[in-house]
């Protein structure tokens, strides 16, 4: 199996440069890659990459992820995000690839309290929500064989993230104020690298498994929660906290004003992504406690 991947330095892209590598050959591509174009910002020269490479499989790690950032330039969002995953698509159907892309909760409007379902009503919030949507969109009416998995609150040990803000945060401030009105599933991308690969290689053998999949670790939280989980380990572990066990305190989403709307709620059901590839989605306290101690523990 020829595989190439596109935006291999972002969260994702690392870490299926280690997940996709025993499925065969892998050609893994950023977006100055000297040899290769496959800057998603002037998506025509995607084709030339793909007709030169002859892939059996694409997979798209590339995307605009600054949602804040989006607001203000939906143009460079939506190339980024739809136009280019759409020429990606379109060589694949040519050539009879596979065509492996991420997207986001961020497509729901995230009422209720429900998990969603891959068939839920979408109704995007935001320029980041609208683009990935039309991604999703023009990826399935391209008649190309592909996967789209859509994620959450993805995280990293790699780079900066979430958790590693909060604790720098709890050793320099009394008191930390946390969203706790946003309710969703921290996911690493150590999981979904592992999923992709595992689901990769089942569909290949069964094309009938084509299709869209909500793939997020079980469970779920709110920022808030989130944050008192990370600060509570970082305590256990004995690492220097200013901030009091009690001063982590929940405020609405309205307390931080920011240029983009979220959703609420960020639920997604995983049973359709468990049942086809014959996967357990572990409980998302479980990947976070491994990426602290990756980070920071001994
Ligand atoms: N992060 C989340 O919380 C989250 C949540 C739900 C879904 N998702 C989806 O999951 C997927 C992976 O996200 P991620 O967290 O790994 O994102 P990320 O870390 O921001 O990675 C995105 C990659 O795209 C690259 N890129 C930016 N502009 C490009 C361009 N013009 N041409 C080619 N590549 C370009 C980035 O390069 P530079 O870093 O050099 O700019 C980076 O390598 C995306 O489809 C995203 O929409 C993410």
């Amino acid at each position: 199996m020829k595989i190439l991947l596109f935006g291999c330095n972002g969260q994702l892209g690392w870490e299926l440069q280690r997940s996709l590598a025993p499925l065969g050959e892998l050609v893994a591509l950023d977006f100055d890659s000297p040899q290769h174009h496959a800057d998603f910002a002037r998506p025509d020269g995607l084709a030339d990459t793909v007709r030169s490479l002859t892939p059996d499989v694409i997979v798209n790690a590339a995307a605009h992820t600054a949602v804040d950032r989006a607001e203000a330039e939906p143009e460079l969002a939506r190339t980024l995000n739809a136009a280019a995953p759409a020429v990606l698509a379109r060589e694949a159907a040519a050539r009879g690839a596979w065509l492996v892309h991420y997207s986001t909760d961020y497509v729901f409007d995230g009422s209720g309290q429900e998990f969603r379902r891959e068939d839920a009503p979408t109704g995007p919030l935001n320029v980041y929500g609208r683009t990935k949507l039309e991604g999703e969109q023009l990826v399935r009416a391209s008649g190309c064989r592909h996967l789209i998995f859509r994620t959450s609150w993805v995280y990293a040990a790699r780079g900066g993230n979430f958790a590693r803000t909060m604790l720098k945060l709890a050793g320099e401030r009394e008191r930390l104020t946390v969203i706790d009105d946003q309710i969703g599933a921290p996911t690493g991308v150590d999981l979904l690298a592992d999923v992709t690969s595992h689901a990769l290689r089942i569909a290949a053998r069964n094309p009938a498994l084509a299709g869209t999949y909500h793939a997020v670790a079980a469970g779920e939280t709110s920022w808030h929660g989130y944050a008192t989980m990370v600060i509570e380990w970082a305590r256990r572990q004995g690492l220097a906290m200013k901030v009091a066990p009690d001063a982590v305190m929940p405020v609405p989403t309205n307390a931080f004003p920011t240029p983009a709307r979220r959703p609420l709620n960020s639920r997604l059901h995983t049973g359709r992504l468990q049942q086809a590839f014959d996967l357990t989605m572990p409980h998302w306290c479980a990947g976070v406690l491994r990426m602290l101690t990756e980070v920071h523990g001994r």
